[in-house]
């Protein structure tokens, strides 16, 4: 079954681009994890805010636009955002990099295979999404490393295919609440990210689909790093039954 998530558009606030995303507090007896989903910017880029509510402590998966927007979140919560973390160096996912750590002091992490990558950014890119390029990282990781923020540990999913430092985030099952995977543009909702762009690989994303993302447990949600399905988030159950690139 797919719980209700995301079902907030609006949010009342007007600019019709944020919505809540799936619906974990801390209230008691809850489990701590806050997640907010976020459409940003002029790409359907999925922007996500992860906290641990009591610790206080945040971070922000590929913060690429509307940083205001994502900033007032992480402030209602009065929460210490630490890290900002790459699901890989494409501009549309990491522009949003050097204003979100001039006005948090978060560290950025990106798997150590699309570091050098996210550096080297061609002119005619910057000017297409009228971006600023990424700072250095400050963080490289691999696959199994934990991004921690208070007592939520993120779990590195090296995922190349789209890009070979490609990588998904899993959050495990805490109490009734079912995994998450935050994918980036390995996964989409009912698609994959393309393989055609440099370090592509058609196979390799296949392989890291089937091996590493449709065997995680299968009411895992997923949180996908685009908007460009009728709805915003997923199951891996769905996408392994439904994905129109890789199913069955
Ligand atoms: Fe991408």
């Amino acid at each position: 079954m797919i719980p209700n998530v995301c079902n907030d558009y609006g949010a009342g606030d007007g600019d019709g681009l944020r919505f809540d995303g799936y619906p974990l507090t801390a209230a008691k007896g809850g489990t701590g994890v806050l997640v907010r989903q976020f459409e940003v910017g002029d790409f359907n880029i999925f922007s996500y805010l992860v906290a641990d509510e009591e610790a206080k402590e945040a971070l922000f998966i590929d913060p690429s636009a509307d940083i205001d927007l994502l900033l007032q979140e992480a402030a209602l919560h009065d929460l210490k955002v630490k890290y900002v973390v790459n699901t890989h160096h494409h501009i549309d996912h990491v522009m949003g990099n050097r204003e979100m750590v001039a006005r948090t002091g978060a560290k950025i992490v990106i798997h150590k295979d699309d570091a050098a990558w996210m550096l080297h950014v061609e002119p005619a890119m910057l000017r297409m999404f009228r971006a600023e390029p990424s700072p250095p990282a400050d963080v490289t990781v691999g696959d199994g490393d934990l991004v921690r923020v208070g007592g939520v540990a993120l779990q590195v999913i090296h995922t190349p295919g789209h890009t070979p430092g490609g990588m998904c985030l899993y959050l495990e099952a805490r109490l009734d609440q079912p995994g998450m995977v935050f994918t980036g543009d390995t996964l989409f909702v009912g698609s994959c990210g393309r393989t055609d762009f440099p370090g592509g690989d058609y196979e390799e994303l296949e392989k890291s689909v089937r091996t590493r993302l449709y065997t995680l447990p299968q009411d895992t949600i997923v949180f996908p790093g685009h908007n460009y399905a009728p709805r915003p988030t997923s199951t891996i159950e769905d996408e392994r039954l439904t994905n129109a690139v890789f199913h069955g």
